[in-house]
């Protein structure tokens, strides 16, 4: 019996997209959508997934089936950039980063440093990705290792996959929040040790941007990442021209903003740059070249006034991109809304966002950005089974403006429009349910 308690059957719309793609035209024709569709779970992972007709008899008689009329199983949104300890300070009123940062952030992440504080502030976060349909995401903890050992102590408990690190600055903040080249290089070191691959756990070396840490520590984040070359490097680039003017100051001997990155060894496929707004040509070349990837956060982008990401370049000179909310400066854990915003940002560019190039980006594209679309971002059989199931219709005018729809593309462009954290109805990691709409 026990054997069969690990098999989930659930009976649903299935959509989702087949394959990586290097240009945004080539994504429609890999969408699969099963109107009455059957996806078989078992021990956290995809086992069949097709027409319900298909594949009811391969469902073991002792298995109850899930079944969700008019819902839609998509798989879990990846969120490639967010800050857990500044779930606190969303909305914080009035600035632009460098204000923003020393006026509000600054003073919140101080709190990490007490485990319990962390520790209850994890459980909230990863209650919030949840709720949103969120099932894996390369977080920023802070300066304090007790509070990136909190969040993967609580991510553990539902076996998440979750990226996280230690934030290393030793300079340009407040004393309270430094640490030294050594400290910094120790104390990542002891957590890589202790957290990374263990379970689906995966650690991120997470320099918090350029000017927050020494030459002297972004050698010793280049050392690490030559010690543990799986990890991966997370950090800031090119968000906002006051920030990029002060790092051309800091760093003269260095090409540019992203060369002092590229100098110190932390470049490459498991690198992620959030934001990436004032790109020079050269930069984005060295994206491209390093196979570096870019995180897309809209709704951070427009709240600190940092301006518009430039999509149709990143696919035209084939960088990677996935979607991130930025909580804290980002102002929603919702992908769809994070999407929505998308949206805006690239009509503001006269270029114009599909609703299947958005949910590639929220899914598929953001786990090929982590380097994980072998493991999660669609339903292939044996990839691990993080999804959520959608209702398209949780309010009276989703209902209206679905029943209005006429075709695949304009529903899903409504869900992106019109959802929220009401239109994820149940969420799943590793094959168990782990959120149900209230
Ligand atoms: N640059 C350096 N630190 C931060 C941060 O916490 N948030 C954002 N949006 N940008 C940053
Ligand atoms: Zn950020």
């Amino acid at each position: 019996m026990e054997y069969t308690q690990s098999i989930k059957a659930i009976r649903a719309s299935i959509m989702d997209i087949a394959r990586v793609v290097d240009k945004p035209e080539d994504i429609e024709q890999n969408v699969r959508f099963i109107e009455d569709g059957l996806m078989l779970v078992e021990n956290g992972r995809i086992e069949w997934v097709g027409e319900w007709e298909e594949g009811k008899d391969k469902i073991p008689s002792t298995v109850r089936i899930r079944s969700y009329p008019g819902k839609i199983v998509m798989p879990g949104f990846v969120d490639t950039h967010i800050h857990y300890p500044q779930a606190e300070m969303v909305g914080a009123y009035g600035e632009q980063l460098l204000e923003w940062l020393n006026n509000y952030t600054f003073p919140t992440e101080a709190r990490y440093k007490d485990k319990d504080y962390s520790r209850e502030m994890s459980r909230f976060f990863i209650k919030q990705l949840l709720r949103n349909g969120t099932t894996s995401a390369l977080v920023f903890g802070t300066v304090h290792p007790e509070s990136v050992d909190a969040l993967f102590e609580e991510a553990e408990k539902i076996n998440m996959r979750m990226i996280a690190g230690k934030v290393m600055m030793d300079r340009n903040a407040p004393e309270y929040l430094l640490d030294t080249p050594d400290i910094g290089y120790n104390q990542t070191k002891e957590l890589i040790e202790r957290w990374h691959k263990r379970g689906r756990l995966l650690y991120a070396i997470t320099p918090r941007f350029a000017p927050t840490s020494s030459p002297e520590q972004l050698a010793m984040a280049g050392r690490l990442k030559e010690e543990y070359p799986d990890t991966y490097v997370h950090t800031h680039l090119c968000e906002n021209k006051d920030e990029i003017a002060w790092v051309k100051e800091l760093f003269p001997e260095q090409d540019g903003y992203l060369d002092v990155y590229h100098h110190h060894g932390l470049t490459g496929p498991k690198s992620v740059f959030a934001h990436c707004i004032h790109l020079e040509d050269e930069e984005w070349d060295c994206l491209h070249e390093t196979d570096s990837a870019v995180a897309f956060c809209p709704t951070s982008n427009l709240y600190l006034g940092s301006g518009l990401f430039k999509l149709q370049e990143a696919w035209k000179r084939k960088v990677k991109v996935g979607m991130g909310t930025d909580i804290g400066a980002g102002t929603t854990f919702n992908m769809l809304q994070t999407l929505n915003e998308a949206y805006k940002v690239m009509q503001l560019q006269q270029h114009r966002l599909s609703a299947f190039e958005a949910f590639y980006l929220a899914t598929l594209g953001g786990a090929k950005s982590l380097s994980l679309d072998h493991l999660i971002g669609n339903f292939e059989v044996g990839k691990e089974a993080d999804f959520v199931i959608i209702d398209p219709c949780s309010t009276p005018l989703q209902q209206l403006r679905y029943d209005s729809s006429k075709d695949l593309p304009e529903k899903l462009f409504m869900l992106m429009t019109l959802g929220d954290d009401r239109s994820i109805y149940r969420t799943y990691v590793d094959g168990r349910l782990v959120y149900e709409r209230g």
